[in-house]
């Protein structure tokens, strides 16, 4: 691997955080040639995220990304190469001793740069950092690196992530469409898809719609509260002139007394470190329902994983961006700042054209960006041609997977790896 280097400079860790996108390595890949070029001297990576490196769980990246054609690789596998976590630092005050010992290991490593690829909860690891930095008088720089299939962080046009994950939903929702008018038999589909509390995903479902397909009948988001009875005669209404129904709803939905609608049904035990509840069955709960009391056939479709370890189809756009906020943050770090996250700026729509800018993670973590009320309809039950006119540039071009042997090649980081201590 040809590598240009710039002056020396120290020592890089990146970690990766949250739930996984179909780019997220590329943006790992972004980081981690960005500083090779850049000069830095060694380019750690933690396992599982913060939480493995308290307990010093970390690797050498250039023993494990030898060529340009690791790097190639790592920017087409899914899932987090690194492994991820759910794991919240506590709060700064009365805990100081987590501190310390994270900055000791940082310091036995001789960091001097940290980057976390993350979304809303895992840019809070940032914030806090970085706020301890300036406790401790540490010269550590703290970047985060965007990514969330859900769309959802403040600030940025939109997240790497989400592109890829829209252009499966939609893909694999016209294939659906098809399948659902195949027997000459009346039939309801309900597709459930991720994005927690923000609709972005939910939403994407409606890019399905175009010359050779009708699209999904309609989308039910998040951030509008659900109405289990007009739902229902919504579905009753459709049924009774149209052979096949196909309705997509957010795993997020709630009833107005704010239960989701998932927990109608299962009682939802298991709870992560920032408290979300893990949210599936909502299409179960509204099949069933829709089979007992219209009467016709029902499917059920969680696109659950899928739709964001889907890298056999990712979006160019998308895995190009966030391979570029993986260098951007490197760039930023490098120059002096800390304490910021990347963001896209949205900076023309025909053509489309984003460009890289930072800004301050406080204002960043822990916030989640809904879709706007006017990009739904008054009804509550689709989105609009200002939704769809955002989303499409982000679904643009593709990148075709390395075949090997009839399938996508992915770059796997041994598991010897992850038993070191
Ligand atoms: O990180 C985003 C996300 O994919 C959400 O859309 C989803 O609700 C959640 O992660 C699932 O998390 P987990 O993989 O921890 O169950």
């Amino acid at each position: 691997m040809k590598i240009v280097r710039e002056k020396e400079r120290g020592n890089v860790i990146v970690g990766q955080s949250g739930g996984p996108t179909a780019v997220i390595n590329s943006s790992l890949a972004g980081v981690y040639k960005t500083a090779r070029d850049r000069g830095a001297k060694k380019v750690y990576g933690m396992l599982h995220g913060i939480q493995g490196l308290l307990q010093e769980r970390v690797v050498d990246l250039s023993e494990h990304i030898r060529s340009d054609l690791d790097i190639d690789l790592l920017k087409r596998t899914p899932s987090s190469y690194l492994g991820s976590c759910r794991y919240k630092l506590p709060e700064i005050e009365g805990n100081a001793e987590v501190y310390d010992k994270i900055f000791a290991i940082l310091d036995k490593l001789e960091i001097e740069f940290f980057f976390y690829i993350g979304g809303n909860d895992s840019m809070d690891t940032i914030k806090k950092l970085s706020d301890y930095s300036q406790i401790n008088g540490s010269k550590i720089k703290f970047m985060g690196v965007p990514k969330t299939i859900d769309n959802d962080l403040a600030v940025t046009d939109h997240t790497p992530g989400f592109g890829s994950a829209a252009k499966y939903i939609a893909s694999i929702t016209k294939e659906i469409i098809r399948d659902g008018l195949v027997y000459d038999q009346q039939n309801v589909t309900i597709i459930e898809i991720m994005g927690r509390n923000a609709g972005w995903l939910t939403g994407a479902a409606a890019l399905a719609t175009g010359e050779d397909c009708e699209g999904p009948d309609m989308l039910f988001l998040p951030e509008i509260t659900f109405d289990v009875d007009s739902f229902m005669k919504k579905v009753a209404e459709l049924h009774k002139v149209k052979k096949s129904v196909v309705v997509a709803v957010s795993e997020g939905v709630k009833v107005a007394d704010g239960r989701y609608v998932c927990e109608l049904f299962d009682n939802i035990d298991f709870v992560d470190a920032f408290g979300h509840k893990q949210l599936t069955g909502t299409a179960r709960y509204l099949a069933q329902k829709i089979s007992s009391e219209v009467g016709c056939k029902t499917r059920a479709i969680e696109f659950n994983s899928l739709q964001r370890c889907a890298s056999h189809i990712v979006g160019r756009v998308d895995i190009t961006e966030a391979f570029n906020v993986g260098g951007a943050a490197v760039k930023a770090a490098f120059e002096g700042e800390s304490g910021k996250m990347i963001i896209l700026k949205r900076v023309s729509d025909d053509p489309y054209m984003c460009v890289t800018d930072i800004y301050d993670v406080h204002m960043i973590a822990n916030v989640e960006k809904k879709v706007p009320r006017e990009w739904i309809n008054e009804a509550g039950d689709y989105v609009t041609e200002d939704y769809i006119d955002y989303v499409r540039p982000l679904i643009q071009a593709e990148l075709t997977p390395m075949m090997v042997d009839g399938l996508p090649r992915h770059l796997r980081l041994d598991d010897t790896s992850y038993s070191k201590k």
